[in-house]
């Protein structure tokens, strides 16, 4: 079977108005919290993408019934009969986020066993900090090469500092903390939007979580979390993304359903640059004109409301066409510039110094075959593929599949030249048994 590529050629500028479908980075740990419940939950605007799948499949492994409204972009869960606790080193590898089981699992049996999740390209993405916390919190952690086990009779609840303000962190701490007695703090906590979401559907279920600025969560361990039915926060990574395609192509993009209010520092770049970013009603909704003479700005990667660390390969394209020179740092991972080769191999003018990336704006692109190295550095390739002389082909298009939701075809809606050759279509169904009475 052919490799799947996503073959992406010169186009005109993209015009025109599409939705989008519901954040990764909430989802998954939404998914990963129903553990902490027993019974039939819902989750609306859930996005199809191998990353949800992986998810599924991990829930399922532990005993729980999934059910994926394709459609709909719905996912019914009845976690009733969850009764493993144990994640096959396979399953771990598949996905990083796939530690957000720990704490859940933790709260619900007392016991959790997994592998290290691993590092990936953009950094070596240690857990220490989830587990220290764990720790803090009463939990005895043994660790026998990747393999980590950890037991914890009554956890206690803790003040808990975290060095980083680290999101997966943050949400494990709090999916053992709404089930511990007593008081547990995060101080220096994740305030991530995904993770801003994620609190609300903690709190549905029943959990007593308050936020002290500037960044300390409080949250006041309960008995019993009920099943919810909950709507994830639309993507604001793809919203980024798609208002991208459009500032680079010089057209017009309208996204009505764009949570403008989680991407401020984002959108002001976009308007530093020349181009033209007006905002919807009650913060909801984007509208862009580009500027046809873009000006290089520079951004530095941080904890939110910083620039977004999964913006920065996509907004180093921008920079890429745009005119003099933009000084792009990365602080959240400690390799995330890797898609600096393949844009030099386009004609892109980028030199790297330790992590920060120094960009030359220049005329033109030209396309060729590129490998795409993480979720994020494949949108960026498919960026300067739309304004490339020619065709671009981009191989390692798995991770394009894990982290957006037919983002090809809301970009071909627009006018784009894309296209996925070879390969399969993701099979979703046929991996998850359908429930039999989704009564809730
Ligand atoms: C989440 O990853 C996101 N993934 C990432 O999105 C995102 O880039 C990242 O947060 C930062 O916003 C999901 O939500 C599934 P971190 P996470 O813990 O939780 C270090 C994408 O493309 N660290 O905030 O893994 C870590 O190495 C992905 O959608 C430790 O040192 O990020 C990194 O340098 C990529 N020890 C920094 O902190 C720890 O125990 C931030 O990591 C934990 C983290």
């Amino acid at each position: 079977m052919q490799t799947a590529c996503l073959v992406v050629r010169e186009s005109r500028p993209l015009h025109g108005t599409t939705t989008l479908t519901g954040a990764k980075n909430a989802a998954l740990v939404m998914m990963a919290s129903l553990i902490l419940t027993r019974g039939k939950s819902i989750l609306y605007n859930v996005p199809f993408s191998t990353d949800i799948r992986h998810m599924a499949q991990l829930l399922q492994q532990l005993g729980a019934e999934l059910f994926y409204d394709k459609d709909m972009q719905t996912l019914y869960v009845d976690t009733a009969h969850i009764r493993h606790y144990h994640v096959e080193y396979a399953m771990m590898k598949k996905m990083r986020a796939s530690v957000l089981v720990m704490g859940p699992l933790l709260a619900r049996f007392g016991t959790v066993s997994i592998a290290l999740p691993g590092g990936c390209v953009i950094g070596d993405r240690p857990i220490n900090y989830h587990l220290q916390s764990f720790e803090k919190m009463g939990a005895q952690i043994t660790q026998v090469g990747e393999m980590i086990s950890a037991t914890i009779s009554k956890a206690h609840s803790a003040d808990i500092i975290l060095e980083y303000p680290s999101v997966g962190a943050t949400e494990n701490i709090l999916m053992l903390a709404v089930q511990t007695e007593g008081i547990t703090r995060i101080v220096n906590a994740a305030l991530e939007p995904e993770v801003l979401d994620f609190i609300v559907l903690l709190q549905k279920m029943g959990a007593h979580i308050s936020i002290v600025p500037p960044a300390t969560i409080e949250i006041e361990g309960v008995d019993e979390l009920r099943p919810i039915e909950h709507t994830v926060i639309n993507d604001r990574l793809e919203a980024g993304s798609l208002l991208l395609a459009a500032a680079i192509t010089g057209g017009v993009i309208h996204l009505p359903n764009a949570p403008a209010r989680s991407l401020e520092l984002f959108l002001y770049k976009l308007q530093e640059m020349g181009h033209s970013v007006i905002i919807g009603q009650d913060n909801i909704g984007i509208t862009l004109h580009a500027t046809q003479e873009p000006k290089a700005v520079s951004f530095k990667t941080g904890p939110h409301p910083s620039f977004p660390t999964d913006l920065q390969a996509p907004m180093m394209v921008a920079q890429v066409v745009a005119d003099g020179e933009s000084v792009i740092e990365e602080t959240v991972f400690e390799s995330r510039l890797l898609h600096v080769r393949e844009l030099q191999k386009m004609g892109a003018h980028i030199t790297v110094e330790h992590n920060r990336a120094i960009v030359r704006g220049i005329e033109k692109l030209y396309g060729g075959p590129v490998i795409a190295t993480d979720i994020r550095a494949s949108c960026a390739l498919v960026l300067a593929g739309l304004v490339a002389q020619g065709t671009t082909i981009i191989t390692g298009i798995h991770h394009w599949r894990r982290g957006y939701h037919d983002l090809e075809g809301k970009l071909r809606h627009l006018g784009a030249n894309i296209e996925i050759v070879g390969g399969q279509s993701i099979i979703f169904q046929d991996e998850l048994r359908e429930l039999k009475d989704v009564v809730l």
